[in-house]
């Protein structure tokens, strides 16, 4: 059921959705450059947040991150048991036998219950799953 064109497709999705988010933030540096000095900056940073964590939560329920044709949320409910995990990192797994970040654990579901290939943490994806981890309060 989980083919290449469904992973091709969500990686597509988070690709199109990070892309808008660059060329929003692009427009608006643009708009600033005059009165750049009076601006709040911190007014415009939720919306490229917003749209990473959309992205994150759209890779939490596809199986497409692995080939155990199972999603983050197959065990992870909507999220309900993650919700203030994130703050807690980095910290000691005994899984991995080391301090590990949110996105290092979300790589060890990755590979260990998806059976997927952990995300490169520089990723746009791994940001974003992580930041839909983040999101979850
Ligand atoms: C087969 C079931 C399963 C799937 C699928 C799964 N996980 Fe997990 N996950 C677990 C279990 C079990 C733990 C607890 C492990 C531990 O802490 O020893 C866990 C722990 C975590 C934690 C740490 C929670 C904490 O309190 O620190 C995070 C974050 C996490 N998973 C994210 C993910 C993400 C993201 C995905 C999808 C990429 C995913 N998981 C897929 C079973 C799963």
């Amino acid at each position: 059921m989980w083919n290449k064109s469904t992973v091709l497709l969500t990686k597509l999705a988070v690709l199109s959705l990070v892309s808008l988010l660059i060329s929003i933030s692009g427009c608006s540096r643009k708009e600033e450059a005059e009165p750049e000095a009076q601006r709040p900056r911190a007014e415009l940073a939720p919306l490229p947040d917003s749209l990473l964590i959309l992205a994150g939560k759209q890779l939490f329920h596809s199986p497409a991150l692995g080939t155990a044709n199972k999603s983050c949320a197959s065990c992870h409910i909507e999220g309900e048991d993650l919700k203030g995990a994130a703050d807690s990192y980095p910290k000691f797994s005994d899984l991995a036998a080391k301090e590990v970040t949110l996105i290092e654990m979300n790589n060890i579901c990755i590979e260990g219950a998806l059976k997927g290939k952990p995300l490169d943490p520089e990723s746009d994806a791994a940001r974003a799953l992580a930041a839909y981890i983040r999101s979850l309060k």
